[in-house]
């Protein structure tokens, strides 16, 4: 059974671990490996992602996760940008688990906490070329 729930300190290491294989996984082509390893030493620390976890409000609503058996399988999260405007920061599902629809259940938590908030239009950057990512952002109907 899997389930979707805002995150609490137990799953700050799994949120580290997801987040780190999806960047590894996603960015291979796209950037360097010592690229890589300095974002996810930046924002995939425990430290880091605990405060996140913790310290949560309108401009970062917190982590939302994805918990099959106690482990964490996908992790995402966002942020208010203006009055009407949420916008997704991060969404990342275990490599050897995307295409199951962990990713739309997870967004689809993230855009009800912003729609609670008063969001009309949500928006998300994503990394030019990003194949594992665009696709998805596309068939949940997002525009370039
Ligand atoms: C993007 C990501 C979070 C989506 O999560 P997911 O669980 O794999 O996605 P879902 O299974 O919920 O949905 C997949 C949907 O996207 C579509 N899709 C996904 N990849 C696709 C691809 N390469 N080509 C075409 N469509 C694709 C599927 O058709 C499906 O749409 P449908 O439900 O209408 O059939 C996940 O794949 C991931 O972690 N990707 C790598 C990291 C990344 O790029 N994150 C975004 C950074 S901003």
């Amino acid at each position: 059974m899997m389930e979707v729930v805002r995150a609490t300190p137990d799953h700050v290491e799994g949120i580290c671990r997801v987040c780190a294989d999806g960047w590894r996984a996603t960015y291979a082509d796209m950037c360097s490996p010592e690229y890589i390893e300095r974002i996810i030493g930046e924002f995939y620390n425990e430290e880091r992602v605990l405060k996140e976890v913790t310290e949560t409000g309108r401009d970062w609503g917190g982590y939302f996760v994805a918990v099959e058996d106690g482990k964490v399988v996908g992790a995402g999260g966002g942020g208010m940008i203006g009055e009407r405007s949420g916008e997704v920061f991060v969404l990342y599902v275990a490599p050897d688990r995307r295409n199951e629809g962990i990713g739309t259940r997870l967004l689809d938590a993230i855009t009800r906490q912003q729609k609670a908030f008063g969001a009309a239009e949500q928006w998300v950057s994503v990394f030019k070329g990003n194949q594992k990512g665009i696709p998805f952002y596309e068939a949940r109907g997002f525009v370039f």
